[in-house]
């Protein structure tokens, strides 16, 4: 079952009052019953000092003739309050039940209980011994008054607490459940504010300074989303207009060339030079395509697969060795420094790919013959490498862009028609390190710039 808010707090507010009311019905209880047994001690009390006195100064029969009929004075016709006096003599006995009143108070004097086996009334008694007197023998003088009405008034009590407990959680409840709705209220708001959002207005918020200090950090969240939301979704608009623009240009250059050729008849040798430069351009097409492909399906969080265990300065050196006619034309040297005997678990061929993206913006980005530095940094759970070159310092501003697609630092010499690449190499060494649970970094000082690429150390190998 689906929980609901307004239940929680309704059964909450019951258990609530059930438990005071219990309590204070228990204190009720306790005080109401220690009251009425001292009430009725008052009473035994009262009639036994008052029996005791008549008996203890008197010992001849015409005197008991006359306490026999004070007691029947003293006994109300409904029998709540009775005398017995027990004694050898049966002369100096009285009171109802007599043979039973001999077998069931045998006790010491003092307080007691009985109950009478014919009635089957309960009396709470008080006894006492008082010596003998002239014909008189020791007696033993009992008074007893009826606990029924005690008994009653508890139970009529416990009836009322019932009752009264019932009817307070019933009320409770239903005055609970109107609190909770009208509480509620604010999310009722907030949820129409949140349905009047429009995919065309990413920019709308829902105004907090409206609704109540407890939804606020609900609010913000939200609007945090819608946020991130926007920005992803602006991301995305500005990537579909780059991808656009990317395509134009060799396209353009295919039409254009294409056009040329066929504007009047030409030699077969002019054919093949229009089809080789139109296969540059489809090749540049297809590199596009390709890593586009590729950023699409490390987006959807794809891992890496195919892992293994291996030596990273090893690696370096192979991917470096590719470089090696570019770096022998250009005099440039690559050093392999940092913690060379590093194990890491890879995608050897998406490393090396990362690695000849950051060594082939370290070459064009270098004057030729400068010294260009490879680090292996082992650091924090990962391995960082890290590609350092000699070059124009990237202003700060640059920096955190520089991973995102498309993105060039100097972008005049795009509309240069200069040849560069797509602005996509740094993006899929983001979507490599990603995809190895790694991180990237980028810094940019005195004329060194150093990009950084981190692969985690999940099932590494010592
Ligand atoms: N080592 C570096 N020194 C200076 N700037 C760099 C360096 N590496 C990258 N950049 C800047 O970052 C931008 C993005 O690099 P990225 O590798 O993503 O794209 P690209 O090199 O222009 O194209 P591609 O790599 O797709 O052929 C580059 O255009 C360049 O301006
Ligand atoms: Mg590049």
């Amino acid at each position: 079952m689906r929980r609901s808010i307004t239940a929680r707090l309704v059964l909450m507010f019951a258990l609530c009052v059930l438990a005071l009311f219990a309590v204070i019905g228990a204190v009720l209880y306790g005080v109401l019953g220690r009251e009425l047994t001292r009430h009725q001690n008052d009473e035994l009390n009262t009639n036994l000092q008052n029996m005791r006195y008549s008996i203890e100064r008197f010992g001849d029969l015409e005197h008991w003739a006359r306490l026999q009929v004070k007691m029947d004075t003293l006994t109300p016709a409904d029998g709540s309050v009775r005398f017995w006096v027990l004694s050898d003599d049966p002369r100096f006995l009285y009171g109802k039940g007599l043979d039973e009143m001999e077998r069931v108070n045998q006790g010491e004097a003092g307080h007691g209980m009985l109950t009478l086996p014919i009635s089957g009334r309960t009396y709470r008694t008080l006894s006492m011994r008082i010596g003998a007197l002239a014909e008189r023998p020791p007696v033993r003088l009992i008074v007893g008054v009826d606990t029924a009405p005690f008994e009653h008034t508890l139970r009529a009590f416990l009836v009322a607490l019932a009752v009264l407990t019932l009817g307070a959680v019933a009320l409770v409840m239903a005055l609970g459940w109107w609190i909770a709705r009208i509480g509620l209220r604010p999310l009722q708001r907030m949820s129409e504010e949140a349905r009047s959002l429009q995919p065309r207005t990413l920019s709308q918020r829902l105004q907090l300074e409206r609704l109540p200090v407890e939804l606020e950090d609900l609010g913000g969240a939200f609007n945090g989303a819608l946020g991130r939301l926007e920005e992803a979704w602006q991301q995305l608009e500005g990537f579909n207009a780059d991808v656009a623009h990317e395509l134009r240009t060799p396209l353009a250059n295919l039409i254009g060339g294409t056009q040329v050729a066929l504007s009047r008849p030409r030699s077969a040798a002019e054919f093949q030079d229009t089809l080789q430069s139109n296969l540059e351009e489809l090749e540049r097409l297809r590199s596009i395509v390709n890593d586009m492909l590729f950023l699409a399906r490390a987006d959807q969080g794809e891992a890496a697969t195919g892992l293994t265990s291996a030596d990273v300065a090893h690696e370096v050196e192979m991917t470096i060795e590719f470089f090696e006619p570019l770096l022998d034309e250009t005099g440039t040297t690559v050093a392999i420094e940092g913690e060379l005997r590093t194990q890491a678990t890879m995608n050897i061929a998406l490393f090396r790919r990362a690695l000849s993206n950051l060594l082939q913006n370290a070459i064009a980005h270098s004057e030729p013959g400068s010294r260009l530095v490879v680090a292996i940094t082992p650091q924090a759970g990962a391995t960082w490498i890290a590609v350092t070159n000699p070059g124009k310092t990237i202003a700060e501003a640059h920096l955190p862009r520089l991973f995102d697609r498309f993105y060039r630092v100097d972008s005049s010499r795009r509309d240069a028609g200069e040849i560069h690449g797509h602005g996509l190499g740094l993006a899929i060494v983001k979507a490599v390190a990603t995809m190895h649970g790694g991180a990237t970094r980028a810094t940019s000082a005195n004329g060194a710039t150093t990009i950084a690429f981190s692969i985690a150390d999940a099932g590494r190998t010592p």
